[in-house]
């Protein structure tokens, strides 16, 4: 039964639009002080969040970004795969900063599943091979992942029989016995990538992962009911999303994107709430367009105004240190990405780091190789990468937003640049943020 406090604000997902890192772990850090739950539903330890608050700088990859609040409870989903050696280095890292992690705050799916080791000697392996191996013209078929091991991850989950949950963690015969037919099975393949001379030890991997299922035990709980035993109490969910909506594995730049549904979509299945309950998608839009890894990316800029953006917005990766890929805002795909997540408003973050260029550039259309003109985003790599970027013009700005407080003092020019979306997108711009600190934050009035 929902009492008052849940009718005022409703459960919401922050989701991101773009190809990830548009400052999602900064928006949910924020909003965390109006839900009471936080749940992750998709990705694992690819994923990157930041939360900065005063002068102080967190990176999070398993944990969902509400972890900084005492008072909440942050939950794992079983649409997440765990790597349960990151997640404990990770709850130590957070604890050693003073931030308490206990079995009340974090609960992790039973139903997750786990990220071994020889998933990422896997996603290494076949990174390797296809970058050695280009197919004519094209180069070669990398996706330049983040070989964290999700793509083999969620690739056994698929499969079924050679998948372990984190549940299994907690019963040693029973991962014992399985990994013991696993570690035949994927020993034979690593060795024919030519990555493994040695076979993989089934015992010595049943010891070390029923150890870190002990440790976390007390984490472990079916999320499906303790979310929906949330809902009937009447506590206000906020839905994490990692990744994000272009890197979608149905909905993305597909074959260049992640292995699980990253959009809202992901969210029913990821949690098992149904999606209705969600009543405010907050789509997380940069004000510019990065990407980290291959795939088609039509905005983007390998010229000086892009390394402008990269050291401006500071576009090195939170999980890998990667360089990111930088270019114009891309409304064609951000409108779509709205559309498949059911965006009900926007927040338009990094806002600061447009001060300072004479122009700005927003793609409103594609010209496709055939000479057409479309609005529409083209979610498949191959078809898109021979789109061109159209765009509008839009005056710059020189003043710094960093300590603007309150939309209304913004410059013209920056109030032209977000109107100009707003219309386009027909969404509301809901916050801006200008800088990464949870202070350098404008709320709709
Ligand atoms: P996420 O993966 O979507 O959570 O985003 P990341 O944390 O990977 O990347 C966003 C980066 O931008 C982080 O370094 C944040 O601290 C930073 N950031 C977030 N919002 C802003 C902002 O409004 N302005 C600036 N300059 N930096 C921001
Ligand atoms: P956050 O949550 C940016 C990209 C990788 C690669 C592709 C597949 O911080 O926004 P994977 O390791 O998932 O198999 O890699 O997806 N990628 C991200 N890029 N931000 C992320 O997460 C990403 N998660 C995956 O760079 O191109
Ligand atoms: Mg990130």
């Amino acid at each position: 039964m929902a009492n008052a406090h849940s009718r005022r604000t409703p459960h919401t997902a922050v989701v991101g639009l773009q190809w990830g890192d548009e400052g999602k772990g900064k928006i949910v850090d924020v909003l965390t002080a109006d839900h009471d739950v936080i749940a992750r539903y998709n990705g694992g330890a690819n994923a990157g969040h930041t939360v900065e608050v005063a002068g102080e700088r967190y990176a999070l990859h398993l944990i969902p970004s509400g972890i900084l609040y005492p008072d909440k409870t942050c939950v794992i989903g079983n649409g997440v795969v765990v790597d349960p050696e990151k997640l404990i280095e990770e709850m130590d890292r957070l604890r050693s900063r003073g931030v308490a992690i206990g079995a009340r705050n974090l609960l992790i799916s039973d139903r997750a599943h786990v990220v071994m080791p020889y998933h990422k000697e896997q996603d290494a392996a076949l990174e390797e091979f296809l970058a050695d191996v280009a197919e004519g013209e094209r180069g070669s078929l990398a996706i330049g992942t983040t070989r964290r091991g999700i793509g083999p991850a969620y690739a056994d989950k698929v499969s079924r029989s050679t998948a372990i949950r984190v549940g299994d963690l907690l019963d040693d015969s029973y991962l014992r016995d399985r990994l013991r037919v696993i570690c035949r099975l994927r020993s034979a393949e690593l060795a024919a990538l030519g990555v493994r001379t040695s076979p993989l030890d089934p015992d010595a991997l049943a010891d070390r992962y029923s150890a870190l299922g002990e440790q976390l035990r007390g984490h472990i709980v079916d999320s499906t009911y303790a979310l929906h035993d949330a809902l009937q109490s009447g506590r206000r969910i906020l839905f994490e999303g990692a990744n994000a909506s272009l890197l979608d594995i149905d909905h993305g730049t597909y074959p260049y994107v992640t292995s699980s549904n990253c959009s809202t979509l992901g969210i029913p299945a990821g949690t098992g709430v149904p999606g209705d309950r969600i009543g405010r998608v907050l789509g997380i839009m940069k004000a510019y367009s990065t990407r980290v890894g291959a795939g088609p990316f039509p905005t983007e800029l390998t010229n000086p105004t892009g390394e402008r953006i990269r050291e401006r917005g500071r576009e090195f990766g939170t999980t890998t240190g990667r360089p990111r890929r930088c270019g114009w805002l891309d409304l064609v795909a951000v409108r779509y990405s709205a559309m498949v997540c059911g965006a009900t408003g926007v927040a338009c973050t990094l806002f600061d780091v447009l001060t300072g260029f004479d122009e700005l550039r927003i793609c409103t259309k594609y010209r496709l190789a055939d000479g057409s003109v479309t609005d529409r985003f083209i979610p498949d790599a191959h078809r898109l990468e021979q789109a061109t970027a159209l765009y509008e013009t839009l005056p710059g700005w020189t003043e710094a937003l960093r300590e603007v407080d309150d939309r209304r003092q913004l410059p013209a020019n920056a109030e032209r640049y977000l109107a100009f979306i707003e219309e386009r997108l027909n969404l509301p711009i809901d916050m801006v943020s200008v800088g990464p600190d949870r202070r350098h934050t404008l709320q709709a009035v």
